[in-house]
């Protein structure tokens, strides 16, 4: 497995390779992004993974500074996961200049749900991952594919969205949620969680899970009944300490509020302490 470190550098070590297959991360890797890599292997004849902590996607309030960076352990992991380039620039590297240029997402999809509580946070997704789709999709002659998971349930949806958009010639591919044993969904930040936090975790899975089951006995008159479902999912989450910033059910097709007839999904995000996890359930 070789690691880059400069985008020439990756240019060059993909350079005799047709058919890219990236998965994008931001480092401090769990079964969850491993998972990723193993399905992006048969879809290319080259397997990258990039590691890089993209500073706009984090508000000035938010854990940039803190986000685990452990890329000695994550070149083991990939490499035993069957990787073979992994791009790790350094912010230099990526943004070696004030990333000026941005890629604006439309409010309808972006504003809502985790980018009401995290404002700004797609714009800098979508520009970091339009910039690393350049960087590694650029010159290659065959098939192009990414792979995201489907944890990040809005950032898949809105990745989408920008590649039918821009018409770019890429595959997006989604891997599901890898979970625990007991359910909670695998995150990097489930390292900041204590030991009692951990125990109690599980909590927004079962709340998901609860507020699914809810949503599905009203199938029949859903808009009247979701509001205050929803409210009792939140309530049942914040009776345990956490602070809830959103459970709710919305249609799968663009995170808006349902109609009768449309395939649905539960989402949520809520702090436990210091750490703030998310989680969605399609029902
Ligand atoms: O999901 C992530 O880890 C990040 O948002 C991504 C897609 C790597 C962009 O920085």
């Amino acid at each position: 497995m070789q690691v880059v470190h400069t985008i020439a550098d990756l240019r060059a070590a993909l350079r005799p390779f047709n058919a890219p297959a990236l998965v994008p991360t931001m480092g401090n890797l769990h079964a969850g992004h491993l998972a990723l890599v193993k399905a992006a292997r048969p879809l290319g004849d080259v397997t990258v993974a990039s590691i890089f902590v993209n500073r706009l996607q984090f508000a000035p309030h938010e854990d940039f500074d803190t986000y685990p960076r452990t890329l000695q352990a994550d070149c083991e992991k990939l490499a035993a996961a069957g990787c073979d380039v992994v791009f790790a620039p350094s912010e230099r590297d990526m943004y070696p200049e004030p990333q000026g240029f941005k890629v604006l997402p439309p409010p309808d999809l972006a504003d809502i749900l985790e980018g009401h509580f995290r404002p700004g946070f797609f714009t800098g997704v979508c520009t970091v991952v339009m910039k690393l789709f350049q960087i590694a999709f650029a010159e290659a002659k065959g098939r192009r594919t990414a792979v995201f998971g489907q944890k990040d349930y809005q950032q898949l949806m809105v990745i989408r969205r920008m590649v039918r958009q821009f018409a770019l010639p890429i595959d997006i591919v989604a891997g599901p949620t890898e979970r625990a044993p007991d359910g909670l969904a695998l995150s990097s930040r489930n390292g900041y969680l204590s030991e009692a936090e951990r125990a109690e975790a599980v909590q927004l899975s079962l709340a998901l899970r609860a507020l699914g089951r809810d949503a599905l006995a009203a199938a029949d008159d859903l808009q009247r009944h979701l509001p205050a479902l929803e409210a009792r999912a939140m309530q049942g989450l914040a009776a345990r300490g956490w602070k809830p910033d959103y459970l709710c059910v919305r249609r799968r097709e663009d995170l808006q509020p349902p109609q009768p007839g449309d395939a649905l999904v539960v989402l949520g995000a809520a702090w436990l302490g210091k750490t703030r996890l998310i989680d969605n359930l399609e029902i």
